[in-house]
């Protein structure tokens, strides 16, 4: 009989065809071949109306038989091969946790910047306090409250940036010095003073040891009694706290219109003496613009390149390394 072979035919090969399947793709091809609306199964279910009496009823039974067999066979392969495809996503999707980050690459300070923090550190641990100022600067504070005269060479616009904000009330420049810090801040503070004064500084200049910006660090003692020994003392403490204790210093007499006595202070190292610094007195005419009695005050100023330091420290003979981008030089200064 037809249909009974054909049901014994699939319960035969079925099972195997069943468990071979790899994934549930072809899983689900070979139920919807064996068990599904097109497959023989149905096929000889939806005949059974047409079998005589006799025959249907075994029929049916096999058909039966047939169906719930492959179906718990399909059921059971199911379960296997999802359970499979779920610990092979898992194991896909492994992450490590004891891995270690990613680390952004570590930034450092600009030479600049660490050496200008290192100076200020040193006279902030002899007490003075650190006071900043404006870049652009009127002609007031940058020359004629400092005694510089109309005539000076400085104020050529062979070595000045001027700005063109018109006349307010002077000029307007970006300053050549920090030292119009020293006049600001008289201006508003009364003595004692004892100020460090950090910052950017412009000249038209420039070859390997001039660059048009760089940066100046201004100092001003302001106080009754204070004289020269008091600004060697200072600047030669200064010294061997920056380039090491045996350090030795020389004041080399100076011209300044705001400082006098003025010097050059130079200091002794690799072999040679270097100039470090200019220095002096203060001026009575600069305590004059700014109100402070001449009888009751005396002080010394001094005023050192950042650059400049730099380079003697680490032996640069080109300022313009130091504001070179290629990062391999800034870091060998980490
Ligand atoms: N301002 C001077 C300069 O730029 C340096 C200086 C500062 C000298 C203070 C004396 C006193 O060269």
């Amino acid at each position: 009989m037809e249909a009974l072979d054909r049901l014994s035919q699939l319960e035969a090969d079925a099972p195997a065809r069943i468990a071979a399947a790899s994934d549930l793709e072809s899983l689900a091809q070979i139920e919807a071949e064996t068990v599904g609306k097109r497959s023989p199964l149905l096929e000889i279910r939806r005949g059974l109306g047409s079998l005589p009496d006799d025959q249907r009823r075994e029929v049916g039974r096999r058909v039966n038989e047939v169906a719930q067999l492959l179906g718990s066979l399909i059921a059971q392969r199911r379960s296997i091969l999802e359970t499979a495809a779920m610990e092979e996503a898992l194991r896909a999707e492994e992450v490590d946790v004891t891995l270690p980050g990613r680390r952004p690459p570590r930034g450092t300070r600009h030479l600049i910047d660490s050496i200008q923090q290192e100076v200020v550190d040193i006279f902030v641990s002899m007490g003075y306090t650190v006071a900043t100022g404006p870049e652009a600067e009127t002609e007031f504070y940058n020359f004629t409250a400092l005694n510089i005269p109309y005539t000076h060479p400085s104020r050529l616009e062979s070595d000045t940036f001027y700005l063109d904000y018109g006349e307010v009330p002077e000029g307007t420049l970006l300053r050549t010095h920090t030292s119009p810090m020293q006049a600001r801040y008289m201006e508003l503070n009364r003595p004692p003073v004892y100020i460090v004064v950090p910052g950017r500084v412009f000249r038209r200049d420039s070859d390997s040891t001039h660059t048009p910006s760089f940066h100046q660090i201004e100092g001003l003692a302001v106080d009754t009694d204070i004289t020269f020994a008091d600004l060697k003392g200072t600047l030669a403490h200064f010294a061997r706290l920056f380039f090491g204790p045996d350090t030795k210093t020389k004041f080399i007499p100076h011209y300044f219109p705001f400082t006098e006595p003025s010097a050059e202070m130079h200091a002794y190292a690799d072999g040679r003496w270097l100039e470090l610094l200019g220095c002096g007195m203060v001026d009575p005419a600069v305590f004059g613009h700014v109100g402070y009695d001449p009888n009751q005050v005396t002080g010394f100023a001094f005023g050192m390149g950042v650059e400049r330091l730099a380079m003697v420290r680490h032996g640069i003979t080109d300022i313009r390394a130091l504001y070179d981008p290629d990062l391999r030089i800034l870091r060998q200064f980490r």
